[in-house]
């Protein structure tokens, strides 16, 4: 035999190379948006936590738009009940995602997937009862934008719980990787208010005060959509038996990485660390 050849048949093929890179881009991604999440959390756990610990709810009032209203004792619930879960769901949500948590330890990753399922789906109960009780900034476009997160959410936390039920689990990884999407809306929002700041340097054109302006009304529903748009993309250049849409993807993945780390770090600047 001839033994070129036979090292020729060794290496890997391009369309190998190409799969390698496009896991090598999402894993990036994914540390990017892990160490984002973080953030977000070390946010509402310092800001929220601590002062009710302290019971300076006051403190609250000055960054939310009703936050805590005299009177209103099951709004005022709702609000608590959802930024409590809004830590648990941002700490539980990535560790889903990690190979070696979810292939070691399998009954942690079934109950973290029943911990994230059913906090999913209450705390976008709590929201949709913020939302029509009190108003949010921004009003009805905003209102609707935040329905459709919510409904999305519920939607697909319910079909990633009936897939693994089914142990149909190649659509199980998929409606969980949408319900992830979909939960981290209310982060790719802020992220991406962030990134919108840092491209037109310190200024969000098409923002306004109370968040009517043409920025923000995209905002209000691409926090949803846009993400799962891309992960379709995504799906299709995995499936697809083509080097070059395999390329192509992982360097979208790497430009979204980049796009994606400016826009943790103006958020983090912008909302997080000041509280
Ligand atoms: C599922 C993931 C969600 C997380 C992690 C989350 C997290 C948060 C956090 C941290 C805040 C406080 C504002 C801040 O400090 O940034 C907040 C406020 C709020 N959230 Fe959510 N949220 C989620 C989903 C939703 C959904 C689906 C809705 C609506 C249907 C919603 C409605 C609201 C409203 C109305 C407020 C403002 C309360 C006020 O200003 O008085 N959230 N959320």
């Amino acid at each position: 035999m001839n033994p070129t050849s036979q090292t020729t048949n060794l290496r890997p093929t391009n369309a190998a190379k190409a799969n390698q890179l496009m896991k090598k881009a999402t894993q990036l991604l994914f540390m990017v948006a892990v160490i984002g999440q973080f953030l977000f959390v070390v946010h509402i756990v310092s800001f929220y936590g601590s002062s009710f610990f302290t019971g300076d709810y006051e403190h609250w009032n000055k960054v939310l738009y009703n936050g805590l209203i005299a009177g209103d004792i099951i709004g005022n619930i709702a609000l608590m009940v959802h930024l409590f879960l809004a830590a648990v769901i941002t700490f539980c949500g990535p560790l889903q995602f990690i190979p070696k948590v979810r292939t070691k330890y399998p009954t942690f990753h079934s109950w973290n997937g029943r911990v994230y399922i059913l906090t999913a789906i209450l705390i976008s109960l709590a929201g949709l009862y913020m939302v029509f009780s009190r108003g949010v900034i921004g009003g009805q476009i905003m209102a609707m934008g935040n329905t459709l997160n919510a409904s999305l959410i519920i939607l697909f936390a319910v079909l990633a719980w009936k897939t693994a039920v089914a142990r149909n689990f190649t659509a199980h990884k998929r409606w969980a990787i949408r319900t992830f999407l979909v939960v981290s809306g209310v982060w790719f929002f802020r992220i991406g208010f962030g990134l919108w700041i840092a491209i037109n340097g310190g200024a969000a054109p098409g923002s306004t005060e109370d968040l009517g302006g043409p920025f923000d009304v995209f905002l209000a529903f691409a926090h949803s959509l846009l993400p799962l748009i891309i992960l379709e993309l995504y799906f299709y250049a995995k499936q697809k038996d083509n080097s070059t849409v395999k390329y192509a993807m992982a360097s979208f993945l790497f430009v979204l990485s980049g796009l994606l780390g400016v826009g943790v770090f103006m958020a983090a600047m912008i909302f997080w660390m000041p509280s």
